[in-house]
């Protein structure tokens, strides 16, 4: 199985986005049958979960309210703790000169971020394990090092690399695969930026490709990664498919398979946006191959795929650079407040059994 990086490439122009990415003609792969892969055919949880599987997601409560904000408060300290002169009570420092270098107005993927100590403490939190655990019918599981955004409003230097409407799922693969998750920090309403949904598209997906088939696609890289053209979307829309923009308080969760059609929004309004994206599986998916290039991974700081069991791979360290083009000195590739290593963390990595 070929296997690339899921981390979004430099902020581009629209049109130069478009350009980097590549029409691949391959034949099907030959994929072993997922264990899980019917897991969300039906709705008959009597729960949360039968909207995850009818409308490809759903959103649960995780974390208390206080307890998010304080989360989000750290993130704001986080950017603060850079030599840049961000100040969150000065909209003039809201730009990319002040800020850690970061993508699409808010994805932090440099500073060893994937390891900062409030995303290992978000990932322990009971609230978001219990919520995976029903997800997969088990508490053993391990966690994607996936990041976080930290989108400020009214930003006046963002470019617009347009939507990038996608699936986190290869188009190869049949049946349920991967549950991806979103903490959400603060208030997030319809003016806010964040998720959007095409809601009823992790249902149709495979038949989508059954008919039109599955040899051309394009991607900017990643094996489990599928983006759609407009023209693509409006098979979708003539089934009753509708663009949802997901809205969520302080402390939950935002759950949605893989397979369903996504991409985010900043801010319109006043009110910043911050999240983070965790993706929790079972631990015995894991090869002990793979095992060991997650501990590889976590000792290095460096962020995985989505998919915490499969295709584990990260870029090696590079310092992210700076919008003239020169390696940010900021960026050692290791987070400035790292966490102290748990039980319950080492679990999660694979380092520990359960
Ligand atoms: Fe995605």
């Amino acid at each position: 199985m070929p296997i690339a990086v899921d981390t979004a490439p430099v902020e581009q122009p629209d049109s130069s986005f478009k350009k980097r990415f590549t029409e691949r003609t391959t034949p099907p792969p030959e994929l072993p049958p997922f264990f899980y892969a019917d897991r969300f055919d039906k709705a008959h949880f009597n729960d949360w979960r039968d909207e995850l599987a009818t409308k490809g997601y759903t959103v649960v409560k995780a974390i208390p309210t206080e307890k998010a904000l304080e989360y989000r408060e750290r993130a704001f300290q986080w950017m603060e703790s850079f030599p840049l002169g961000f100040d969150r009570n000065d909209v003039k420092t809201w730009k990319n000169e002040h800020l850690p270098v970061h993508i699409k107005g808010g994805m932090f993927h440099g500073y060893g971020f994937y390891d900062i100590s409030q995303l290992w403490d978000i990932r322990c939190e009971d609230g978001v394990i219990d919520a995976f655990a029903k997800v997969w019918g088990t508490d053993e599981l391990i966690t994607s090092f996936d990041g976080g955004s930290i989108m400020l409003p009214n930003r006046v230097d963002v470019m617009d690399s347009g939507k990038w409407e996608h699936m986190d799922q290869s188009h190869y693969r049949r049946g349920f695969y991967c549950c991806q998750g979103l903490v959400n920090l603060n208030n997030n309403g319809p003016d806010d930026g964040g998720l959007m949904v095409l809601e009823g598209s992790s249902t149709l997906v495979e038949e989508y490709f059954d008919t039109h088939g599955r040899n051309s696609y394009k991607s900017w890289g990643p094996f489990d990664w599928f983006g759609f053209t407009e023209e693509q979307q409006q098979w979708f829309f003539d089934r009753g498919c509708k663009w949802v923009k997901v809205c969520a308080e302080p402390g939950d969760l935002i759950l949605w398979d893989s397979r369903t059609m996504h991409y985010n929004v900043r801010p319109k309004g006043d009110r910043d946006r911050v999240c983070t994206y965790i993706c929790m599986a079972p631990a015995h998916l894991l090869t002990e191959e793979d095992r060991q290039l997650r501990v590889e991974c976590f000792e290095q700081s460096k962020g995985t795929t989505h998919v915490p069991f499969a295709a584990i791979y990260a870029r090696d360290f590079e310092p992210v650079k700076r919008s003239d083009g020169s390696p940010c000195p900021h960026d050692t590739g290791k987070p400035k407040n790292p966490p102290v290593l748990n039980d319950r963390m080492a679990k999660l990595v694979g380092i520990k059994p359960y």
